[in-house]
């Protein structure tokens, strides 16, 4: 636990309602592994959590409304529960971008809720939510998810819905699908949600069955280093629902549902029924759910060393295939590799964000010297580059 975020959220929530919180929850943001862009496509994906947190305070009110204050805007932005339906969607551009998140988690609570028969006007209290977090947003850590896990946990608990870790990442996922706008996958709220330390999460984004695999970093004295490269991204914008649209035209040229049910074996045929473009965006997924099958078999067989050139595979995919790099990301990800990293490609979206590097321990110095030179050499804003480690998913933490 973060002490400061923590303080941070108390001291808000106390300056918003002169009383103390019900309690405190928390939830991680994350690093993924390897699987990029698969998970809306049904595939694999291979994320971690993160111990970087968004911290809330929450606390009941008996006016069925809910109010949401963060230290990174601090303009409470309050509306009452009723008005939610009426809100998201379809009037979603009412709300500042960053409420759209956690009031976005409460109104698909509140769905949830209903489906399960509660009825949500009559028996769901007002609530207060003060929001702290030391996840670097822009950074494709999913700072998102961390907020909406949070979110989920506090108001699961709050209202005593019940819902299971999975039925709260499908509401985190639904916030961000509907309330903010962003066409993301499923991959993000469910690492924040089942994460556990030293380990990574295994998904099946079809089914949602995940594997817990540990990852062994530490007893093999391998380091994982967050190249944040400051170039900030958004996926409610452009290039992300651009890519996720050629990979439905591939699934529907292929007759198929999902990109998930292709095979490397399929993509002589691929190449040969669609455009240069789209077969390209194809191969990286059908070659990428390959690579995350192939990164847990071999770390599972033969430890975290063994997965560097999947690591770097994925990489030269996402540069050539899908492209969704940027020369920042391609600079970090060289540098790293060739100052000595055990393999390294970007995290996440794309289109700015974050690199990550496996790293021996002792190397860590070196390559964070070399990134930094050469993004200097580079005129590049100097990136931000930290080591993070596997940890636990959302949960009550005060
Ligand atoms: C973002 C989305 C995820 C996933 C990744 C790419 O992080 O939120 O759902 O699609 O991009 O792998």
């Amino acid at each position: 636990m973060n002490a400061a975020t923590d303080t941070a959220a108390r001291a808000l929530f106390a300056e918003l309602t002169a009383h103390e919180p019900t309690g405190l929850w928390s939830a991680p943001g994350r690093v993924n592994l390897i699987g990029e862009h698969t998970d809306y496509n049904d595939g694999f994906v291979f994320p971690f959590a993160i111990d970087f947190r968004t911290v809330v305070a929450a606390g009941t009110r008996d006016d069925g409304r809910i109010r949401v204050v963060s230290t990174f805007d601090q303009v409470p932005v309050e509306v009452a529960l009723d008005d939610l339906d009426a809100l998201f969607p379809a009037r979603r551009d009412e709300i500042v971008e960053w409420a759209r998140y956690p009031l976005g988690v409460a109104w698909a609570l509140r769905a949830a809720a209903r489906d399960a028969g509660v009825d949500a006007s009559a028996s769901l209290t007002g609530i207060d939510l003060a929001f702290s977090s030391d996840v670097p947003v822009g950074a494709g850590l999913s700072s998102s998810a961390a907020i909406e896990g949070a979110t989920a946990a506090a108001l699961n608990d709050i209202w005593g819905l019940g819902l299971d870790r999975v039925a709260l990442a499908q509401a985190g996922r639904r916030a961000e699908n509907e309330a903010v706008g962003a066409p993301t996958g499923i991959m993000d709220q469910m690492a924040a949600l089942l994460g556990e330390s030293d380990a990574g999460i295994f998904l099946d984004c079809r089914s949602l069955e995940a594997d817990v695999v540990e990852l062994g970093f530490a007893p093999a004295a391998l380091e994982l280093l967050v190249m944040d490269t400051r170039v900030t991204h958004a996926h409610s914008t452009g290039g992300y629902g651009e890519r996720r649209a050629a990979c439905e035209r591939g699934a529907a040229i292929m007759g198929v549902p999902a990109l998930r049910d292709l095979s490397v074996d399929d993509l002589p045929r691929a190449q040969e029924l669609m455009d240069d473009v789209t077969f390209r965006r194809v191969r990286h997924v059908v070659t990428e759910d390959q690579r995350v099958l192939d990164a847990v078999r071999t770390l599972r067989a033969e430890g975290p060393r063994a997965i560097g050139s999947l690591l770097d595979a994925s990489h030269a995919s996402m540069r050539d295939d899908f492209e969704i790099s940027v020369p920042e990301l391609d600079l970090a990800v060289d540098t790293a590799r060739a100052a000595g990293a055990v393999g390294a490609r970007m995290t996440g979206g794309g289109f700015g964000g974050a690199a990550i590097a496996l790293v021996d321990r002792g190397l860590v110095p070196a390559v964070t010297t070399a990134v930094e030179e050469a993004f200097a050499e580079a005129g590049f804003t100097a990136p931000h580059i930290f080591t993070v480690h596997p940890s636990d998913g959302a949960r009550r933490d005060a």
